[in-house]
């Protein structure tokens, strides 16, 4: 009887454990269905409707124009196959690249890779299709007309890490972007052209996934109506209404950077969809620079806000490779290389603006006798003030400034100048300089050091006099900059990507492996002073260790530019070839166009 009933027992207990372990195994199917990203399930290459695509609220398209086109007829892209252009990146010899190399570089990498996943997913998880995660109080926050700029800035850096599940997420939210605005009256052109629209061109060169393409059309239709003023330059408000009406109206004074920082994106845009319209438009602003570049308080550069309403005039007397003028200069060589060659004019206007840079702009700092061996060989880009007669050079240093190692290289290799690959490799040796010179291992984002007033550029001796004269002012209740430095403007560090872009530029090019390990010094002292505990921030002071004060701020180019160049340093040299890729100014690589291949035009 026992026996009976204990054997009754197992059976319905057992039956009772198949159904348990049979409603727990469909569970488990369910909860790993639903957890599971099911965009994992969206093919990797689909037509557009496959992605949700929808179409903005307003047809940029087919605004009509208000005020005619400069010229008498659309300017094409320069005809011809592209040239074959000089090599770029630096041939790594067979077997020069060693298992050990290998291994640290992959180690390194994968430490990018996960900081940048780490920033991802918490931009997702608390900020999803905001434009930026404030990465401390863990809200989404909208700077850039709520577009979602750090989702539309890192679609590359995804792509480029393999990060190919968060990248299709991404792209469906991307697919229906509203290019018109509720949420402020106006956008930058500036900005919405190098983050958004240079960020769709290069997730579809990297991907060919055909609906970031139709965004980026709509966006460039849009952006084409900035054009649409009484003399056809552009606008940097760009104020929705206005816009829609053609009533907008260049302005009287416009940051150089934003006029030339366009060209690259609307270049790629023409090449791309056949369309020479956004191209035609850009050519005319290069026709301004090239009219003005002779005529300025600075021959050879244009000063750091221009006249745009009338014409393109240049009366005014700052002249610097940093702030509201840095990308201007960047894209004249990049524009040649984008171009395959073919416009003899963005050379000319490269190689006169850099002669100009290089005579008047470039100084090496004053160091001090404390090194060991010989002193870095180390020059800064500073920020000239000339009303057409006296030139004055104020020592400044900008964190902004530091991609101009990397254009000089880029340029140097481009038009055979060997020199300027030097001062290249020059100027990213002192931003890295820089960075090591602060007791967080950061740079500030601007400081100023005594220049050395010798000829060519060279080396002087410390003069302790100078020091005590042009050096910082004691006052007693200021924090003295540590030596050589004269003063600390801003001391912030804002996660900015310049520095380590030019180190990488210049690793690719020179194949400097001692370079490598300054990349490495650099992420450690970015990842030990700015990480949250869920992301990265914005820091107050480079000068204070230990207990760094966050900003709460993580704006798109975290992702978008300093990750990404920290993590192509880290991986091998063919991924995103140099000969093969141009960066705009977000760090958004370009496809170069092949010489066997010529336009689709
Ligand atoms: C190291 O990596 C490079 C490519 O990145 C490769 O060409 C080379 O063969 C590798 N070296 C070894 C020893 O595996």
């Amino acid at each position: 009887m026992g026996e009976q009933y204990s054997s009754r027992a197992m059976t319905v207990l057992t039956a009772r454990r198949l159904q348990r372990l049979a409603i727990f195994a469909i569970c488990c199917i369910l909860v790993t269905y639903f957890l599971l990203d099911r965009t994992d399930r969206v093919p990797h290459r689909g037509p557009w409707q496959t992605w949700g695509y929808v179409h903005s609220s307003f047809d940029w398209a087919n605004r009509p124009r208000k005020h005619a086109l400069p010229g008498s007829a659309m300017t094409h892209l320069p005809e011809g196959s592209p040239r074959e252009l000089p090599r770029i990146q630096y041939e790594f010899a067979n077997g020069e690249l060693s298992e050990a190399h290998n291994k640290t570089q992959r180690e390194r990498r994968d430490a990018v890779r996960s900081t940048a996943a780490k920033s991802w997913s918490s931009y997702r998880e608390f900020a999803w299709g905001h434009d930026e995660l404030l990465p401390q109080s863990l809200h989404g926050a909208d700077r850039f007309s709520g577009w979602g700029a750090t989702l539309v800035d890192s679609l590359d850096t995804l792509w480029i890490m393999g990060l190919k599940r968060e990248f299709r997420e991404a792209v469906r939210v991307a697919s229906k972007i509203d290019w018109d605005s509720t949420q402020s009256q106006d956008c930058s052109m500036f900005e919405t052209t190098i983050r958004y629209l240079g960020g769709l061109l290069s997730a579809y060169d990297l991907s060919e996934e055909d609906v970031l393409l139709k965004k980026a059309i709509e966006l460039g239709d849009m952006l084409y109506a900035s054009f649409d003023t009484p003399n056809n330059m552009p606008v940097n408000i760009f104020n929705f209404e206005k816009a829609k009406e053609g009533q907008l109206v260049a302005n009287q004074r416009e940051s150089l950077a934003t006029v030339g920082t366009l060209s690259l994106e609307f270049t790629r845009l023409s090449q791309v969809t056949g369309d020479p319209k956004y191209f035609s438009i850009i050519d005319n602003i290069k026709l301004a620079f090239e009219r003005t570049q002779d005529d300025t308080k600075l021959p050879g550069m244009w000063p750091t806000f221009v006249d745009l309403q009338n014409g393109f005039l240049t009366p005014d007397s700052s002249f610097t490779l940093g702030s509201s003028s840095d990308s201007a200069y960047e894209y004249l060589s990049k524009m040649y290389g984008l171009l395959g060659g073919l416009d003899q004019t963005y050379k000319k206007l490269h190689l006169k603006a850099m002669s100009t840079v290089k005579k008047h702009l470039l100084f090496r700092p004053m160091l001090p006798d404390t090194y060991p061996a010989t002193p870095p060989d180390i020059l800064f880009s500073g920020t000239v003030l000339s009303n057409g007669k006296i030139i004055d050079l104020l020592p400044e240093v900008q964190h902004l400034g530091c991609f101009a190692g990397g254009m000089f290289a880029l340029g140097g290799k481009l038009f055979h100048e060997e020199e300027h690959v030097k001062i290249g490799e020059q100027l990213a040796r002192g931003c890295a300089w820089m960075y090591d010179a602060f007791p967080t291992g950061l740079m500030p984002e601007v400081s100023e050091i005594i220049p050395c007033k010798t000829a060519d550029l060279a080396p002087c001796d410390w003069d302790e006099a100078r020091w005590k004269e042009e050096g910082p002012s004691q006052e007693a209740d200021m924090k003295q900059p540590p030596k050589p430095f004269s003063a600390i403007r801003d001391q912030q560090y804002q996660l900015r990507p310049e520095a380590i872009e030019s180190v990488f530029i210049l690793y690719r090019i020179t194949g400097k492996k001692d370079l490598l390990d300054i990349a490495w010094r650099m992420f450690q002292s970015i990842k030990k002073s700015t990480e949250t505990k869920l992301a990265h921030s914005s820091i107050t002071d480079v000068q204070l260790d230990g207990f760094t004060t966050k900003i709460d701020s993580m704006e798109s180019f975290w992702i978008a530019e300093t990750l990404k160049y920290f993590y192509l340093i880290f991986s091998e040299p063919q991924l995103i070839s140099l000969d093969e890729y141009v960066f705009n100014t977000e760090a958004h690589p370009l496809r170069l166009p092949k010489p066997t291949e010529g336009h689709k035009l």
